[in-house]
């Protein structure tokens, strides 16, 4: 494992960190899962196993698998693991609606993770809004008394917005790190590189979220693999997209959240190899290709965080764009016009739409999904 400085609090931590959004989950009887039920022996054995091979920043968030994120990592880090990690974990802006819920939440995910402080306190998903509202509730006034008081290290925030609304934020406290999602097709979206640069520059350390834009970058299509091949050393498409991203100095850490063992067994092998400036300049030009070809096929940017859902009216809405860029990337297939029918026929689909606008206020990556939803359906609908 490769390890990189934070220069603010002044200690290294592995360049992979262990993200817990997307934990193996149980499976129902009838083969579905739900998004809460993790499947909690095999999620631990997994934390641990990461631990045991150097891993030492875990994150996780109040909302995650529906709250019960916190409780996992909290029975994995049991035992002695607790002492060897930093954990981070988020303030959820939108459950806050008074200054007294700032107490109210930070003491539930202490009790939940059973710690008796959190290292990485970050405010989760910041957009210019969120920020100007908890700025306004007396947030940085906050953060310092719960440092004060030991129960978080250092403050920090994730963002989700654009890059003059994340100078804005990184300029107005003395934050000690910063999440953003980044990855080779996000270079110039959301904070983007400029941010990375820009934070990075004022020695604010660096972790990346979404480094294969939720999956999407680790299963490709034949002709994004041709391009790949082109390459004078064979890697994965995962590593090609973990490489990408650990060249930049700047980045402190890259979280990747894994679903099986495999995935993590397979990142810890490709980050031995995680050292800066590692990429040559063909190297980049081969991943610029790569970005071209994704952008002519892809249909909708989004990353299937589920920020949206619940949707009121049960529209499974990261389902129905995973199948449609599914659809655009691969090639239409019957097996998606088979997908969308039992999405119809569980009422889950774009058709039962009531337009009332929630989802759109709740998606990281701003996406005008009413009317997204209503060509989805148009393409996939048999
Ligand atoms: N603060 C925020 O606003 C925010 C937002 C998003 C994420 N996060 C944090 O950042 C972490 C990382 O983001 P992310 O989970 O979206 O990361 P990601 O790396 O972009 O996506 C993770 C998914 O990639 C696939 N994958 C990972 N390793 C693989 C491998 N070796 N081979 C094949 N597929 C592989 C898996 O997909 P399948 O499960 O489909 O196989 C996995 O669930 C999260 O877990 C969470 O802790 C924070
Ligand atoms: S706008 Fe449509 S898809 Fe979005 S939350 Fe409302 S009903 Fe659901
Ligand atoms: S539509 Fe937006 S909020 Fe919903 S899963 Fe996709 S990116 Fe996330």
């Amino acid at each position: 494992m490769q390890y990189r400085k934070f220069d603010k609090p002044g200690f290294e931590c592995s360049t992979f960190g262990m993200g817990t959004m997307r934990l193996p989950l149980l499976k129902n009887p009838d083969g579905t899962t739900n998004y809460q039920n993790i499947d909690e022996k095999e999620a631990i054995r997994m934390i641990r196993y990461a631990i045991d091979n150097g891993v030492n920043y875990i994150d996780t968030a109040y909302d995650y698998h529906g709250g019960n994120s916190e409780r996992v990592v909290g029975k994995a880090l049991k035992d002695g693991y607790r002492e060897n990690v930093k954990i981070a974990t988020k303030l959820p802006p939108w459950h806050a609606k008074v200054y007294g819920d700032f107490d109210r939440l930070l003491n539930e995910q202490l009790s939940k993770l059973q710690v008796e402080y959190i290292d990485f306190y970050l405010l989760h998903s910041l957009s210019k809004g969120s920020w100007e509202r908890l700025r306004d509730l007396g947030i940085l006034e906050w953060l310092d008394k719960a440092v004060a008081s030991g129960r978080i290290c250092y403050p920090g925030f994730s963002f989700h917005d654009d890059l003059p609304a994340f100078k804005d934020i990184i300029d107005s406290y003395d934050w000690k790190m910063c999440q953003i999602q980044f990855n080779f097709l996000d270079e110039f979206e959301q904070a983007g590189a400029e941010g990375l640069k820009y934070a990075g520059a004022k020695g604010i350390p660096m972790v990346i979220m979404e480094p294969l834009r939720g999956g999407k970058l680790a299963a490709v299509s034949p002709d994004i693999q041709d391009l790949w091949n082109q390459a004078e050393v064979k890697r994965s498409p995962v590593e090609w997209a973990f490489r990408w991203i650990y060249n930049f100095p700047e980045v402190n850490v890259i979280l990747s959240g894994v679903s099986t063992m495999e995935q993590l067994k397979d990142n810890i092998r490709i980050f031995q190899d995680a050292t800066p400036n590692c990429m040559s300049q063909e190297e980049l030009d081969l991943v610029k290709q790569v970005k071209s070809l994704y952008d002519s096929k892809t249909k909708i940017d989004c990353t299937a965080c589920e920020y949206c859902l619940p949707c009121p009216s049960g529209v499974s809405i990261p389902e129905i764009f995973g199948i449609w860029n599914d659809a655009s990337i691969f090639g239409i297939t019957k097996d998606h016009y088979k997908q969308y029918s039992k999405l119809i026929n569980e009422e889950k689909d774009a058709q039962q739409c009531v337009e009332c606008g929630n989802c759109e206020s709740a998606c990281p990556q701003h996406l005008d999904i009413i009317d997204k939803l209503k060509i989805a359906d148009k393409e996939l609908r048999v």
